[in-house]
């Protein structure tokens, strides 16, 4: 595995990889990588001849009071296990090289990014499409693999590509979770101990509300109780939304006749965790994820 620390060196790799006809897979991170990452590289080494992996805390995305600063950064154990998974090539730039000195372009996708940690972190899906569509033009992938963890995102990302045609299959792969149940995310590192053993609430009031969708529950209000209920029961918890969407656009629906995201963000003191459910009808079958 090779790791390339500039904007110029990657994209004239990319260049050549395209004129060789080679299909590229990427895989955009923040490093500090864990084991739902590692499953995104895994499938993108199923699916594509080289694969890419970005490590690249970006500070667009952050507000100006969240964790920028702080969120955990180790790239030489990033690219001990990136290459354990046979990824191809690190991408590992600066922040001045993504965002040199005048840099006044940004994406930014209306409507889907109203909702859910849109509305609660004005500015980071901005961030993240921006981006996103930076890694995309220097990169050239054919396939992009994002984790269904951060729900909203891929909503974000899939409208970008349909709206700028931008020539990128955006994959989203399932959550991965640790033995109790909580989703794997690098912010679980600034959880004490107590907060997280509570944090198994997340997953747990979501898997109560499965229950009850496979009983036949569509309505909105009976399916955020129930995970409201089993959250509210962590003394350090501390609900930022319970929300049942559409899954395509992330607004707020009554009742599940199609494709939904029940979602969650809590805080435990200052880390916020996400995690979510994918509930669908077909007709007389429905699915969950
Ligand atoms: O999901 C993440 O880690 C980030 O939002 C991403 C997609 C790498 C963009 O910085």
């Amino acid at each position: 595995m090779k790791t390339i620390e500039t904007v110029g060196e990657m994209t004239e790799l990319a260049k050549a990889w395209r004129k060789e006809g080679k299909q590229v897979g990427l895989v955009p991170t923040m490093g500090y990588l864990h084991q739902g990452h590692l499953s995104l590289a895994k499938a993108a080494k199923l699916d594509c001849d080289i694969v890419v992996m970005s490590i690249f805390v970006n500070p667009t995305q952050f507000g100006p009071n969240e964790d920028y600063e702080a969120y955990p950064r180790d790239l030489s154990h990033d690219q001990a296990l990136a290459e354990s998974v046979g990824v191809d090539y690190l991408f590992a730039p600066q922040p001045n090289d993504m965002y040199p000195k005048g840099y006044s372009t940004f994406v930014n996708v209306e409507g889907v990014t109203d909702h859910l940690c849109g509305a609660k972190r004005p500015g980071h899906f901005r961030g993240v499409a921006t981006v996103v569509s930076k890694l995309f033009h220097i990169v050239q992938p054919e396939k992009a693999y994002f984790g269904q963890k951060d729900g909203q995102q891929v909503a974000v990302l899939r409208r970008m590509v349909r709206d700028l045609n931008m020539p990128v299959e955006i994959i989203a792969r399932p959550i991965v979770r640790e033995g109790d149940g909580v989703a794997l995310s690098s912010r679980n590192v600034y959880l004490t101990d107590q907060q997280r053993q509570q944090a198994v609430v997340l997953s747990q009031g979501l898997a109560q509300a499965r229950e009850l969708f496979i009983q036949g529950e569509r309505d909105s209000e009976a399916l955020k109780k129930v995970v409201t209920d089993v959250i509210g029961s962590a003394s350090l918890a501390k609900i930022d939304y319970v929300e049942l969407v559409d899954g395509d656009t992330m607004a707020s629906i009554d009742r599940i006749t199609g494709k939904a995201m029940l979602a969650v963000a809590v805080y435990f003191g200052n880390t916020r965790l996400i995690d979510n459910l994918i509930l669908e009808v077909e007709s007389e079958s429905c699915f969950c994820s």
